[in-house]
């Protein structure tokens, strides 16, 4: 019964004053009254799911909209993994999506609610049996692929890295391996993967690769000597990768980072087809960070992964003696170490005609701080670096980018605008705009710094002039994915947490918080 009144003097969405309480103590005794005249019908929603839920057997895809079912162990380990409190704030929406022939849109305007009827006020100790069921919200998305029916055997990558880095569970790049490498089913998507181990014994090789190839990535592991010059040991990548002999039936060889993620394999292909593969191509990216170029030099950043035709590889294969003498790798030093991207740009510019072309949806993120207008912005990205933390910024691309499994890759990152000023960035976040959504959409929010001078417009021309950030203006408030998880294969469930200690989430000079309570929101994503 205290849940029931709390639920139904809920706040809905708007930020909390140390003045409200009062009102709300009045709200909830009217409501209170008024719940006890008119039999509300949430309850009866509530008799129903629970009854379904018992009876559905798990099947979600027939009965999709109808699992309303709050479960105390699954709320017990989101508390504990992300430290919520007792007393959270909680919706579960499902989404319900409809492939058209239709293009990707900067956003797609819903004419419904995302949540009519707010959150529930949950106590974890005690949570009630269910929470309110509401018909899904149906979207339109754009036909695209999934990983299923991805063909990446034009592709060869290699990459280099440590035993130690693989074996670390923060920063093990295994799984995302996995995502980019693999049809998610733990087969082989075709692509390839020359590993290379520094300094690595042999029962490490063995090791990795037998862990690798257990997961469906086709691969080829090495050590590589730490005694040779690391910008050297990169550029020596490429003719290693033109030695293959699987080289002869692919159409590009690729370098990137550990950290470098390929949220979309199709949209990657996809884009590369637009290039004749038999030409010299050298294909990847600048960092958004005019610093960085001005530091550096104009040359793919490898973090966004670099992509070489065959027949540009063999260039670089023949006069790799020439490009990694003492003298080359001297000229790659900018002040901060030899560089590998460097010693290759060099090593095409003087030896080939090619220069680099640029695929602009390959990103480096060379950004600090908060990424999460980069992340809302719409984009369709092809790459994504630096999101593991430390330095550079963090996220959760693997975990958002799980949605392409039933959605389709123009899913990931696509947004959603509903009529009670939500916007769902799919995969990323679920942003709550108070005030109203009065800025422009076309623009990437300035949530993030460049590194390490910020002159305010370093990634301008990257990423176009960015508008304001919200953070601290009590104008917006997001719920952050966490993870997601692929229910069948037709849904998948995604977890957004707010915390209400987020000092992002405030307002005034002495930062109100906006929410007393943490929030977790859930969506899932069925496919109709
Ligand atoms: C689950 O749904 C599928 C597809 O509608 C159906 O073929 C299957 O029989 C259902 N299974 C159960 C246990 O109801
Ligand atoms: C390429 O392969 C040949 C023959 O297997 C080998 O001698 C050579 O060292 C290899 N080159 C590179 C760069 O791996
Ligand atoms: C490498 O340098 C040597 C000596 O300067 C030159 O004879 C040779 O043609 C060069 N090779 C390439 C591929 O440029």
């Amino acid at each position: 019964m205290v849940f029931l009144v709390a639920k139904s003097s809920r706040n809905r969405f708007s930020p909390r004053n140390p003045f409200t309480g009062a009102v709300y103590l009045t709200i909830f005794c009217i409501m209170f009254v008024l719940y006890m005249i008119y039999p509300s019908n949430l309850i009866t929603q509530r008799v129903e799911s629970l009854h379904l839920h018992v009876n559905h057997a798990g099947n979600i895809s027939q009965r999709p909209s109808l699992d309303c079912f709050l479960d105390q162990n699954r709320l017990q380990s989101l508390q504990q993994l992300y430290k919520l409190g007792d007393n959270i704030e909680y919706a579960r929406r499902y989404v319900r999506f409809h492939r058209q022939n239709i293009p990707r849109t900067v956003v797609t305007i819903i004419n419904n609610e995302l949540f009519p009827k707010g959150f529930d006020e949950v106590d974890i100790r005690n949570p009630p049996p269910a929470t309110i069921c509401l018909q899904p919200l149906d979207v339109l998305v754009p036909q695209s692929r999934g990983p299923h029916s991805v063909d990446a055997s034009d592709l060869l990558f290699g990459i280099s890295t440590t035993y130690k880095r693989l074996m670390d569970p923060k920063a093990s790049p295994v799984k995302q391996w996995a995502h980019w490498l693999t049809d998610g089913q733990e087969k082989s998507n075709g692509a390839g993967l020359i590993l290379r181990l520094v300094d690595a014994s042999t029962e490490e090789i063995e090791e990795v690769k037998d862990n690798m190839k257990s997961i469906g990535i086709d691969i080829k592991v090495s050590a590589a000597d730490s005694s040779v010059e690391m910008a050297k040991r990169y550029l020596a990548l490429l003719p290693a990768l033109y030695n293959e002999t699987s080289r002869r039936h692919r159409r590009y060889l690729a370098m990137c980072d550990d950290d470098t993620f390929f949220p979309s394999m199709g949209s990657l292909l996809e884009r590369l087809s637009e290039f004749d593969h038999t030409s010299d191509l050298y294909l990847g990216t600048l960092s958004e960070d005019v610093n960085n170029i001005q530091r550096h030099g104009s040359q793919a950043f490898g973090g966004a992964g670099v992509f070489f035709s065959v027949p540009l590889a063999a260039k670089v294969a023949d006069a790799y003696e020439n490009c990694s003498t003492a003298e080359k790798i001297k000229q790659a030093n900018t002040g901060w170490g030899p560089q590998g991207d460097i010693l290759l740009r060099q090593c095409i510019y003087e030896h080939t005609e090619a220069t680099l072309t640029l695929i602009r949806d390959l990103h480096q993120l060379d950004i600090m701080g908060d990424p999460a207008g980069f992340y809302e912005a719409g984009l369709a990205p092809l790459s994504l670096h630096h999101f593991k933390g430390g330095m550079w910024h963090e996220a959760h691309p693997l975990e958002g980018a799980q949605i392409i499994h039933t959605c389709g890759e123009a899913c990931f990152l696509q947004r959603f605008q509903t009529s009670d000023n939500f916007i769902v960035s799919n995969g990323f976040s679920v942003a709550y705009y108070p005030k109203g959504i009065d800025f422009n959409l076309h623009q990437v929010e300035r949530t993030f710094t460049a590194a390490p001078q910020d002159y305010g417009w370093n990634l301008d021309f990257m990423m176009g002039p960015q508008r304001m950030s919200l953070v601290r203006t009590g104008r917006k408030v997001a719920w952050e994915l966490k993870e997601s998880e692929i229910l069948d294969d037709r849904a998948v469930r995604q977890t957004y947490i707010r915390m209400a200690d987020d000092q992002r989430w405030t307002y005034g000079a002495e930062g109100n918080k906006m929410f007393e309570k943490d929030g977790v929101l859930e969506l899932i994503w069925i496919s109709s």
